[in-house]
């Protein structure tokens, strides 16, 4: 099926358990972990699940170069380039920004792991990735475009498979999860859930934290998370018909804008590494991390419920902001 048709880069399934030094400080919850920062591909991350679709499907295309876009501390352009280093695939990357004296974070992993960089200046989601394509074209090796945060259908079935394999995971370990929090930001992810929800029965409440509060090349992320479900629609076989107004996206977190790392964040990274020893990212986790705490605080769930954190992993970009966690 579907779901088979993917080119192995990660370790899968990753862990769940409890974070049950953090749930004694909400003795409303019992609070769990999902651990996507330990797919394991140069540092883990969700984007690994969406390349193991992205990655074969070029290669069912027959392209030779990947070419993908995103900020300088992307962690999908990372781990596209461990994913294209693993396949033989020559990478190219079109990051926001000019050239910087030093790469640090994911930007020096990127590097070290053979990717060829190009610097887009204020364009950060891969408005110039069809002119560059047409360039890398000329020498005639066929050049296979991953969209900014690798969200498209193709990639959104990363996050379908991994709706069943934690429906299957809790299942096992006799464990019912009444929410789950996570970072939506190019959205590939968040149709990817949804879509999973729907086509596995699995009944739980999605509570996806914006982080960007930009539109993507003129459309908004409801909008593209909409558009990767109506693909799915004429590939799978999803029960519910979804509207505008059903993608819910919780956007009270993201005001300082996308990469703007404040207080809150900070204090997310602190919680979590200093009551259960777990890192997570100033961009996209501890955004999310903050929302989940503050939900928890004002009591904004439901009494003796289970919530799941899902780490989206990222926490090389930490090095990159340093300053802020001193
Ligand atoms: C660590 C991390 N978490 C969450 C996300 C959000 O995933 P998506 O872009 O699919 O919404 C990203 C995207 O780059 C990410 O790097």
């Amino acid at each position: 099926m579907l779901l088979h048709n993917r080119y192995s880069l990660g370790f899968l399934p990753t862990p769940i358990h409890s974070l049950s030094k953090l749930s004694t400080k909400y003795p409303d919850y019992n609070l769990f972990i999902k651990r996507d920062d330990h797919t394991g591909l140069a540092g883990g991350g969700n984007k690994t699940r969406k390349l193991e679709f992205l990655i074969q499907d070029a290669i069912n295309n027959n392209c030779k170069i990947i070419l993908t876009a995103g900020a300088q501390q992307s962690n999908h352009c990372r781990q596209t380039a461990a994913a294209c280093a693993i396949a033989g695939l020559e990478c190219h990357l079109l990051l926001g920004g000019t050239k910087p004296k030093i790469y640090e974070g994911n930007l020096l992993l990127s590097n070290v792991l053979g990717a060829k960089i190009h610097f887009a200046g204020e364009n950060r989601k891969g408005e110039d990735m069809e002119s560059l394509k047409t360039e890398l074209e000329i020498k005639g090796k066929k050049c296979y475009i991953i969209p900014y945060g690798g969200s498209n259908i193709t990639g959104a079935l990363g996050f379908v498979h991994a709706i069943k394999e934690l429906k299957d995971q809790l299942i096992e370990q006799k464990i019912n999860i009444d929410y789950i929090f996570f970072a939506s930001s190019s959205g590939g992810t968040q149709a990817g859930m949804i879509i999973g929800c729907d086509l596995f029965n699995f009944d739980v409440e999605l509570y996806p934290i914006n982080i960007d509060k930009d539109e993507n090349m003129g459309s908004s992320t409801e909008n593209n998370i909409l558009n990767i479900i109506d693909d799915g629609k004429k590939i799978l076989d999803i029960k519910a018909d979804y509207q505008l107004k059903d993608i819910k996206l919780i956007r009270d977190y993201d005001k300082a804008g996308y990469g703007n790392v404040t207080k809150e964040e900070i204090n997310a990274i602190k919680e979590l590494a200093t009551t259960e020893g777990i890192i997570i990212d100033p961009v996209y986790t501890a955004r999310a991390f903050n929302g989940m705490l503050d939900h928890l605080n004002k009591k904004k769930l439901k009494p003796n419920s289970n919530v799941l954190f899902w780490h989206t992993g990222g926490f090389p970009s930490i090095f990159n902001y340093a300053d802020k966690l001193k």
